[in-house]
């Protein structure tokens, strides 16, 4: 295994390759939505409280390993020790998953950019109406799938880093600017009440709070791309003077951000337009068009919006095929384009069932979820959180922390003032929170199937 010896131009090039991969479907799409399933402001504090206990420490540790290694995930959790190799392997697995779902979406949102041009006013039953069909929300899925082919395809070059350096700013200005308007909208306060202040009638019981709570760790995965090793993959192109702590805390930061931002552009619009916040996955769907339709050009607007929405889907999901190809690459003798080519068919044929169970044929289901959110359930809530526990352990056990913390200062050059929490947080209180939180929901999911 050769180390690799590309590395990332300037460390703003990292920056937004890294927050490009972070910042997806799952601040646009999904932190808005399950805030609004898992009771609101409640969820948004658990949300922040694990960001800051399992987000920042994880995210740096997966940096530490990529950069002290300088391999792909497995070989470089392999190099820290022989027998590791595993924990880099969940990236394979999972970004299968995650895969089999995120590109359901994208090809929702490719459909939606068709639209805004054609059909100016998109009700919201547009949506109900339109992933309940069978063919074509899986003709735009395999349109985003062959989109991501053919960049992962041609190696993730320059290009695409350069399109995300230029996309992610216009992004957040149109997002913060949708958000603006959405908190002028009637009613608009009551949206931003159940964004921000908890309303702790929601969490009835220990059960409600669980739910809660195992989202939130969910999310904190799935948002920073966690677990799967796509940072060691990022980390190992980074040269040794980057500040690893400084660079995390900005990855985080921004991706928190997108997320916040974009909750407060769609939930006020929720109440205002007396959508129900626990909707669930169409919640950006039915509002935003809504949204859309009472600006002045907001045809313009929302065409604009959602293919901004789109290269933010694909930034991430490049970033997860790329993990699973590359893996393919190394282990097989197959090209990079005949490995594209057949994980994209892979991932198109689970893609499929995923994308028929959620509404076409609602009876692909296991236990008591339909295909799509199984692939969701398994990716962010079993796949993504074991990844994670694993890292924490080869940072704090296998490795060691002084290790570690090395790398991190570059021995010694960068100072590290949370260099205590990180190590107590590496080794307790991550894998801690997340073994429990993880056991508790296996049970409360396997249990309803022997029922
Ligand atoms: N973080 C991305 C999002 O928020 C999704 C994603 C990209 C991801 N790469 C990942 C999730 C790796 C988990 C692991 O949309």
């Amino acid at each position: 295994m050769k180390a690799t010896k590309e590395q990332w131009s300037s460390k703003f090039g990292f920056i937004m390759a890294a927050a490009g991969s972070a910042i997806g479907l799952g601040n646009l799409w999904k932190f808005p939505y399950i805030t609004g399933t898992s009771g609101g402001a409640v969820f948004v504090a658990v949300y922040i409280v694990f960001l800051l206990l399992l987000g920042i420490p994880i995210l740096l540790s997966e940096l530490a390993i990529g950069r002290f290694a300088g391999m792909n995930a497995i070989d470089s959790c392999a190099k820290i020790h022989p027998r590791w190799g595993f924990a880099g392997a969940f990236g394979v697995i999972g970004a299968f998953g995650v895969m089999a779902s995120y590109s359901v979406v994208g090809g929702w949102v490719i459909r939606y950019i068709i639209n805004s041009f054609t059909d100016t006013n998109m009700n919201s039953d547009y949506f109900t109406s339109f992933s309940a069909q069978s063919f074509e929300p899986i003709l735009w899925m395999a349109v985003f799938l062959l989109l991501n082919c053919l960049i992962v395809k041609s190696g993730v070059s320059n290009g695409i880093e350069k399109v995300s350096t230029v996309l992610l700013p216009l992004l957040i200005i149109f997002l913060i600017a949708i958000m603006i308007y959405s908190l002028t909208l009637p009613n608009a306060a009551d949206g931003v009440k159940f964004f921000l202040v908890p309303d702790f009638s929601a969490v009835a019981s220990l059960s409600d709070f669980m739910s809660i709570v195992f989202n939130a760790m969910g999310q904190v995965f799935f948002s920073l791309s966690l677990g799967m090793g796509t940072l060691i993959t990022y980390g190992s192109y980074l040269p040794k003077d980057n500040n690893l702590a400084s660079s995390t805390v900005t990855i985080v930061t921004l991706d928190t951000i997108i997320a916040i931002i974009s909750g407060l552009a769609i939930l006020p619009a929720v109440f205002s337009f007396g959508f129900e916040p626990t909707e669930g996955f169409g919640l950006m769907f039915r509002t935003l068009p809504a949204v859309f339709s009472r600006i002045t050009g907001g045809t313009i607007i929302a065409t604009a919006f959602f293919i901004l929405v789109l290269f933010a889907a694909l930034t991430s999901s490049i970033s997860l095929l790329e993990v699973i190809v590359s893996w393919v690459c190394s282990n097989t003798k197959l090209t990079r384009t005949w490995a594209s080519v057949i994980v994209t068919v892979l991932i198109f044929i689970a893609g499929i069932f995923s994308s028929l169970s959620v509404g076409a044929i609602p009876d692909i289901k296991i236990g008591n979820m339909s295909l799509f959110e199984f692939f969701n359930f398994f990716s962010d809530k079993i796949i993504m959180p074991l990844g994670g526990l694993f890292i924490c352990i080869l940072t704090g056990y296998v490795w060691g922390i002084d290790n570690a913390v090395k790398e991190i200062t570059n021995n010694g050059r960068f100072k590290f003032a949370a260099k205590k929490l990180f190590a107590f947080s590496i080794r307790y209180i991550a894998p801690a929170l997340i073994a429990v939180i993880f056991a508790s929901s296996l049970i409360s999911f396997i249990l309803p199937l022997f029922r």
